[in-house]
């Protein structure tokens, strides 16, 4: 078989990342993240692109050594067309179109929710087919039926904020920093879950996190008023008790599609998948319930190339390739 050498390229939201994969193989993944957005509290889409912009050359230059790959050798540039902030999309997309123009090679194209479930076939264990994927993100929070590499099927998702948004929002009120996931984690570890927040009744396995926002808003709202430091006195079991009920609703729907499909392999994707709390919990539901549980390394759930790259992997054995002509997709669907 003749060796594929891929270089992917992600750029869908604050990190520009680039990766070389080699028959499938992982040979590099480099992620250089942005400082920038730390003092708006969010991403700025125009930051954003600007940041892209002057990381990517390094980046791929980096990715490259690392793999020990000449440029001239890659066989496919591939790169995520969507969803994601429409200005950094273009800066990974153009890059990868005169890539692959100058080096006369094909062109791929990633859906990036795509490629957050294929994070699980950069490294073993891999799971079976069929099988389900909770993908929790800053944008998305989606139940998907995996049934081989490229053929998935959306089975239940967010109706307003995204998991990985409730994280974000819930860290805002509480006056620490973006992103607010990673925090809460790190605070809910010296804490205890004492706070009941609710449940939303959502029918299926759609989810909404809207409400619970606006209860923890109303909440510490209330009990700063009676108690001025109502949050610096409660701030490690706040978060504990914002992230149990936040993992609490994803398992909850997660154990009700096992069920009703009768399918017990059970992988969790995307930014919120790093979660110390949610990993232990999976666990726990796995011994619990029969399943085997699947969890990517860290690296692996938070944006990175490596996931475009083994996506772009299974797309150039089925020679999916995409046209010079083709034009990122800020809403691209799974
Ligand atoms: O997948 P990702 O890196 O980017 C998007 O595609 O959105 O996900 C980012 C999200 C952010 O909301 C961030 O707060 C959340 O993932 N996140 C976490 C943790 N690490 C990242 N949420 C909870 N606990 C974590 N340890
Ligand atoms: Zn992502």
């Amino acid at each position: 078989m003749p060796t594929i050498q891929i270089l992917a390229i992600e750029s869908s939201c604050d990190d520009t990342g680039a990766s070389v994969f080699v028959n499938g193989q992982m040979r590099s993944n480099i992620v250089a993240g942005q400082d920038v957005h730390k003092e708006w509290g969010g991403v700025v889409p125009e930051l954003a692109s600007r940041a892209h912009h002057q990381h990517i050359v390094p980046v791929v230059d980096k990715a490259l050594k690392v793999a020990k790959v000449d440029k001239k050798d890659i066989n496919a540039v591939a790169f995520t067309r969507g969803p994601g902030l429409l200005g950094p999309l273009l800066v990974g997309n153009s890059f990868a179109k005169g890539f692959a123009l100058a080096n006369d090679i094909p062109l791929i194209e990633v859906n990036h929710m795509q490629a957050h479930v294929m994070a699980h076939f950069i490294e073993d264990p891999k799971p079976p087919f069929p099988f389900l994927c909770l993908t929790a993100s800053g944008g998305h929070t989606q139940i998907i039926l995996v049934e081989d590499y490229l053929n998935t099927k959306l089975i239940g998702q967010t109706r307003d904020d995204a998991a990985g948004e409730a994280f974000d929002k819930s860290a805002k009120v509480l006056g620490l920093g973006y992103p607010g996931g990673p925090l809460i984690d790190e605070w809910a570890q010296k804490g205890k879950p004492t706070f009941t927040f609710p449940e939303p009744k959502m029918p299926g396995y759609d989810f909404s996190f809207s409400g619970l926002k606006t209860a923890i808003l109303y909440f510490i709202r209330d009990n700063t008023a009676k108690t001025p430091d109502f949050i610096e006195k409660n701030l490690a079991d706040l978060c504990a008790s914002i992230q149990e009920r936040i993992v609490s609703i994803l398992l909850n729907k997660i154990k009700k599609a096992s069920k009703e499909l009768n399918i017990s392999d059970i992988a969790i994707a995307g930014g919120v998948s790093a979660n110390s709390r949610f990993r232990a919990m999976l666990n726990e539901y796995g011994e619990k319930y029969n399943w085997s549980t699947y969890t990517p390394k860290n690296e692996f759930c938070t944006d990175n190339a490596a996931m475009i790259g083994i996506t772009a992997h299974y797309k150039y054995l089925r020679k999916e390739f995409a046209d010079l002509s083709i034009t990122p997709s800020a809403r691209l669907k799974i």
